[in-house]
Order: C-alpha cells, then sequence, then structure tokens
C-alpha cells in the first residue's frame, strides 16, 4: 500500500493483501454465515448522536480507570491468540505499544509469546491475563499463578468457548499454526497446537479445543478460580442480561459484554445491541465493558454513552501488527485515541465521566438494517 493508513480499516486492507491467506481468513473470520459479523460493525450506525455546542471543549481529557487502575483512553486491547502470525514481535510488539500509548493489553492464554515474556517486554505496562479452563486443572491453575505472579491485574474468564464455533474459511484452509510458532505457554507438542497430526479435515484449532477445553465448566468454576487466586475475575462474552446477574452474584469484578468478535455462535446479537439492557440489569454493581465491531472513535463514544466503562479491540491490532509490527499497533491506537478525543468534544463533553446516556439515541431516521 503506497497511501498511509489514516482509518483501521485502511490498516485491514493493508493486512489483506500483506498476509497469507489462511492467515488473513484465521484473523478476519467469523462463525458460519458471519452475520453477526457484519452486524457487530453495523449495530453502531443504528445509534445517533446528539451533540451540545457552545461549551469550552478547548481542553479534554479521555484517561479512565479499568478496575481501580488508570489507562489513558477507555480503549484497550482485547485478546486475541497466535498474534506471531501477523508479525515477528507478536504480543511482545503490542505490550509495547499499550505501553506507548498507556493503555492495557489483555494477553490470550494461545499467545505466541509467554505470559512472562510479554510482562519482561514491558514491565510497568498495565496487562491482564485471558483464561480458558482446560480439563487439565492443574495446567490451568499455573497460567492462573504464572499471571499473578508477573504482575497481571487481572483474569479475563471466556465463558463463550466449550467447543470453537464453526469458521468456515479454517475448516477450508485447515488451520493450523505455521511450523515456526507454538502456543508458547504450554509444554507438549500437543498443547502448544504444534502438532500437525490428528486434526483430519477440520479446523486445526477446532479439534484443538475439543480435545483440550473443558466444555463441562459452570458457574461454580468462577468459584474455583476465585479459589485460585486474589486477582479480580471479569466474565467474558455475557450477551444476556440473566446471566449478568448471574455473574454478579458469583462474585465476578466486571463483565465484557463480547461475542467472542462473532467467532462462536453466529446469530447471535451484535454486542451493542445487548450492551442497554445488560447495564441495566448490572445496575452500578461492576464495571461493564464492550467488545466487537469497534472500528472508529464514534463507536468508542456511542458504546460509553450507553453504559461501557471501556472497549476493546481484537481485530485492528492485528492489522496494526501485520502493517508494522509495534510502530503499526501504535498507530492504530493512536487513530482511535484521535477520533475519540475530537467525537467526545464535537458532542461536548471534555471528559468521559460526562458521557451518558442523554448523547445517543436510536436512530429514526432509517428502517433498521
Ligand atoms: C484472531 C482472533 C483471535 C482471538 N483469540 C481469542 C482468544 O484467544 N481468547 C479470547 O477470549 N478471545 C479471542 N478472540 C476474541 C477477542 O478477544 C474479542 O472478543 C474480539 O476480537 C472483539 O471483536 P473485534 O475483533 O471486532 O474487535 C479472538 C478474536 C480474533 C479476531
Amino acid at each position: 500500500m503506497s497511501v498511509k493508513p489514516i482509518t483501521v480499516d485502511d490498516f485491514e486492507q493493508y493486512a489483506k493483501c500483506f498476509l497469507k491467506k489462511s492467515v488473513f481468513d484465521y484473523y478476519r473470520s467469523g462463525a458460519d454465515d458471519q452475520q453477526t459479523l457484519a452486524d457487530n460493525v453495523a449495530a453502531f450506525s443504528r445509534w445517533r448522536l446528539y451533540p451540545r455546542v457552545l461549551r469550552d471543549v478547548s481542553a479534554t481529557d479521555l484517561s479512565t480507570t479499568i478496575l481501580g487502575q488508570k489507562v489513558s483512553m477507555p480503549i484497550c486491547v482485547g485478546a486475541t491468540a497466535m498474534q506471531r502470525m501477523a508479525h515477528p514481535d507478536g504480543e511482545t510488539a503490542t505490550i509495547r505499544a499499550c505501553r506507548s500509548v498507556g493503555t492495557g493489553m489483555m494477553l490470550s492464554s494461545w499467545a505466541t509469546s509467554t505470559i512472562e515474556e510479554v510482562a519482561e517486554a514491558a514491565p510497568n505496562c498495565l496487562r491482564w491475563m485471558q483464561l480458558y479452563i482446560y480439563k487439565d486443572r492443574n495446567l490451568t491453575k499455573s497460567l492462573v499463578q504464572r499471571a499473578e505472579q508477573y504482575g497481571y491485574k487481572a483474569i479475563f474468564l471466556t465463558v463463550d468457548t466449550p467447543y470453537l464455533g464453526r469458521r468456515l474459511d479454517d475448516v477450508r484452509n485447515k488451520f493450523q499454526l505455521p511450523p515456526h510458532l507454538r502456543m508458547k505457554n504450554f509444554e507438549t507438542e500437543d498443547l502448544a497446537f504444534s502438532s500437525k497430526e490428528g486434526y483430519g479435515d477440520n479446523s486445526g484449532l477446532a479439534v484443538y479445543v475439543s480435545q483440550a477445553i473443558d466444555a463441562s465448566i459452570t458457574w461454580d468454576d468462577i468459584e474455583w478460580l476465585k479459589g485460585l487466586t486474589s486477582l479480580p475475575i471479569v466474565a467474558k462474552g455475557i450477551l444476556t442480561a440473566d446471566d449478568a446477574r448471574e455473574a454478579v452474584k458469583r462474585g465476578v469484578s466486571g463483565i465484557l459484554v463480547s461475542n467472542h468478535g462473532a467467532r462462536q455462535l453466529d446469530g447471535v446479537p451484535a454486542t451493542m445491541d445487548v450492551l442497554p439492557e445488560i447495564v441495566k440489569a448490572v445496575d452500578g454493581k461492576v464495571e461493564v465493558y464492550l467488545d466487537g465491531g469497534v472500528r472508529k472513535g464514534t463507536d468508542v463514544l456511542k458504546a460509553l454513552a450507553l453504559g461501557a466503562k471501556a472497549v476493546f479491540i481484537g481485530r485492528p491490532v492485528l492489522w496494526g501488527l501485520a502493517y508494522q509490527g509495534e510502530q503499526g499497533v501504535e498507530e492504530v491506537l493512536n487513530i482511535l485515541r484521535e477520533e475519540f478525543q475530537l467525537a467526545m468534544a464535537l458532542i461536548g463533553c471534555c471528559n468521559v465521566k460526562e458521557i451518558d446516556r442523554s448523547y445517543v439515541r436510536e436512530d429514526r431516521f432509517h428502517s433498521k438494517i
């Protein structure tokens, strides 16, 4: 690409040209017909912004806190697996970019860098650990303990993946990690997803999940997890008010409204469409965050107006990595920051605390998509 990318979508175009097809497909895909994938993005345009004018917005402050930890903006990096397929520095590039812009990063259990490497790459940067509960509970326990020991500030427990969603491109591509990479937090070939055997005609990752991940977990496992660590637990992948209430009852410290970037069950609602009812159900008892389809500063603004404390981005970081490693991720984060800052000022707010429901209304001017 000869023209400098200036939007997240520009970075995606670059990644599409640059990455190997099976890698780009793995990063981009949603499940099945990808209805929810498109809807995650479209849902933002079903909300309109109602600006207030003639307010002094000459000085703005984007900072906020996540579970008591300060971030320079309410835009954080979500867990995406296997980042070294996008750039040789992978997760260590991403954490350094987060440090530069002053935000936090959620590290995937399926990272191609270890928990320790990522901590050492940016020791003072805010990090959280995303957790899958493995059938091997001792292994799961050791992931949690390593994260705690290395200064990660919360465990984001993914609750929407007893099995992997059916991502058709990955089935067609028989997706596996390239031979030089592994899921680096695990010792054995099988658990590190570096074995080349036994995946048949399926997505290798779907087979891996069915073999290794515990599909029998229930709400009681939150208690089990709380017994292993003093870190706060955030439930990642909540889409209904009932589950949000249950999660609060079980003692989570936060809820991430997420449909896994539309990669699990196709046909579930866009996260923006369920955010209001979840915020209402939670009633301020714990922090609520959102991910899925955030591509622009106005998306961030709309999510905050509907009650999210912060948003997480998945794919945009991978496009930044593919573009230019650490610097590419930094550029993506800075673009989102600048867009969000401008949008916040243009609706007449000086800081994130001022953003509330009064600034958004459901679109009355167009029929629903
Ligand atoms: C390539 C890719 C890998 C992902 N890996 C994980 C993962 O390992 N663990 C997890 O909980 N979620 C994972 N997710 C889901 C993200 O954490 C997040 O929910 C989603 O990407 C947000 O949507 P967005 O990509 O539209 O921003 C992954 C998403 C993508 C696109």
